[in-house]
């Protein structure tokens, strides 16, 4: 999955909006093969990174690809599902999810719960780039209003969209947890 370059290209355009700084501490969930969780820690290069995934595969991959950061405690690898995600790294600003919400159960009640592993004004970003063959821009603008109304309908706040110049085109989706996020799924 890795050696795709559309999906790398995809990865390091989808960090690079998210404008990660260097103390912060970010989860990135289906982190798959770990070319975000790399792109991410070569930012946070005082914080931490942790990923995520269900798929021992992935989190192999990951882990060689990210070895060196695993080693100094930057970045932490997680094989679990989102579904039973449960976190002891305290409080993250960021959260990142590439071409994976649409795979998981209820995917609103995973959001809800990532949300609030966030601090108030936290930001949250998810990625779409569809990968039917003959997917057109106006097939990434779907995805894009999807995963909008997906942050939204949760009650993410200030949800931005931006489409990443791919072919066929990424929604790149972010918005900001409020300061009084609901209990509950
Ligand atoms: C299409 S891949 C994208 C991987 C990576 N984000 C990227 O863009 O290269 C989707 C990833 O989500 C993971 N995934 C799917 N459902 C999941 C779940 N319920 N919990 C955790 N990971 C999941 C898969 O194992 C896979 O690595």
């Amino acid at each position: 999955m890795s050696t795709r370059p559309s999906n790398a290209a995809r990865s390091h355009q989808a960090v690079r909006l998210l404008d990660v700084q260097p103390t912060d501490r970010v989860v990135e969930l289906g982190c798959g093969p770990g070319v975000a969780v790399a792109a991410l820690a070569a930012r946070a290069t005082q914080g931490l990174v942790v990923g995520v995934d269900h798929s021992a595969v992935m989190i192999g991959q990951a882990r060689r690809r990210n070895h060196a950061a695993v080693r100094a405690d930057r970045v932490r690898l997680l094989r679990t599902p989102v579904e039973q995600l449960s976190l002891d790294e305290g409080v993250f600003d960021a959260a990142l999810a590439i071409n994976t919400v649409g795979m998981w159960p209820d995917p609103p009640v995973r959001l809800r719960h990532v949300a609030r592993l966030l601090r108030p004004g936290g930001r949250i970003a998810l990625i779409g780039q569809p990968r039917r063959p003959g997917a057109d821009a106006a097939d990434s603008e779907s995805v894009g209003r999807t995963l909008a109304d997906l942050l939204s309908e949760v009650g993410i706040e200030h949800v931005r969209t931006e489409m990443l110049a791919l072919d066929p085109p990424a929604a790149w989706v972010l918005g900001r947890t409020p300061r009084d996020l609901a209990e509950g799924d």
